[in-house]
């Protein structure tokens, strides 16, 4: 049933593009005093061996993170995430890569929540003990779609939720949108950051305008999306060509750092002459 291990995938250009946007968003919530709950509802292992069997066997990360992580001319914004997988390597070689409950990890403070959810077993113990010495911390072996609403709101009425499932399962995408809007009626100020990835598959192709009917109807603040295509389909016209990130009620410096990193990250991490990205918002 939970075939899906992040595992393999670790780094590649999809983590880059999200934990980018993770990083910035977590980084904004930091600069006010007033702590503020992290809902991580599909956290994976938290932290991946780049050298290990997994990362090594497709090397996605090759194409990702290693094409950003010696260079010297970064846009800041990205820098600061760089700087965040550097961090995760005590050594300075690319050996590990951070998952999102270790960005989490490095940049929230002691008195930030922090909630996880992860089903698959494994990945759930491996978590459980990387998280154990962080306060203010809840990891759940529960489902994280169905647990998101006992969540919300937050005691200190400042939320930020990660939604990153795998979509093996296709129902996937629907629980994404019902999550959203639930969530947004049950705490309409809440940041609700959503990876999705882009496949020739009409759920994948029209997630990004449902969500933005949802956000337009209950998001105090907004919404933003970024899409960044790499690829172009395989002989059969499958494959993944990239993904997107849907953010509701996101930062209002978020489409200026995303406007910086955005035409790097295209030409560092694209794989062919059309790679591409959007980037669009609408403020409330
Ligand atoms: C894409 S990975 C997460 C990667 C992680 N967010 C990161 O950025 O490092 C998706 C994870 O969700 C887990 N999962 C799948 N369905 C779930 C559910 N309903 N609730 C919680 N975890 C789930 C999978 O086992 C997998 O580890």
């Amino acid at each position: 049933m939970l075939a899906y291990r992040h595992a393999f995938h670790a780094g590649n250009h999809a983590d880059v593009l999200k934990h980018l946007i993770l990083s910035r968003v977590l980084r904004y919530m930091g600069e006010k005093e007033k702590p503020y709950t992290l809902i991580d509802t599909h956290a994976g292992a938290g932290g991946y061996s780049i050298e290990g069997r997994y990362a090594q066997k497709k090397g996605e990360y090759s194409s990702g993170i290693a094409r950003l992580y010696d260079r010297k001319d970064l846009p800041e914004p990205l820098e600061g995430y760089v700087d965040l997988v550097r961090q995760f390597n005590t050594d300075g070689q690319l050996r590990q890569y951070p998952g999102s409950p270790a960005i989490a990890n490095l940049l929230m403070r002691e008195q930030d929540r922090l909630r996880v959810f992860e089903l698959h077993p494994t990945d759930f113990r491996i978590l459980e003990s990387y998280l154990a010495p962080r306060p203010n911390t809840h990891v759940s072996d529960k489902d994280g779609f169905a647990s998101l609403k006992g969540e919300l709101p937050p005691p200190s009425r400042r939320a930020v939720v990660l939604m990153d499932p795998s979509y093996e399962i296709k129902t996937d995408y629907a629980k994404v949108l019902a999550a959203l809007r639930e969530g947004l009626q049950r705490f309409a100020d809440t940041v609700f950051i959503i990876w999705y990835p882009q496949l020739a598959l009409l759920e994948s192709t029209q997630l990004a305008q449902r969500l933005k009917a949802s956000a337009d109807a209950a998001a105090k603040k907004g919404w933003l999306h970024v899409r960044l295509t790499v690829t172009q389909p395989d002989e059969r016209g499958f494959g993944m060509l990239g993904s997107g990130i849907f953010i509701a009620n996101p930062p209002f410096t978020l489409h200026d750092e995303l406007q910086q990193c955005m035409p790097y990250l295209v030409d560092k991490l694209g794989l062919y002459d059309g790679a591409n990205f959007v980037l669009e918002q609408k403020a409330a």
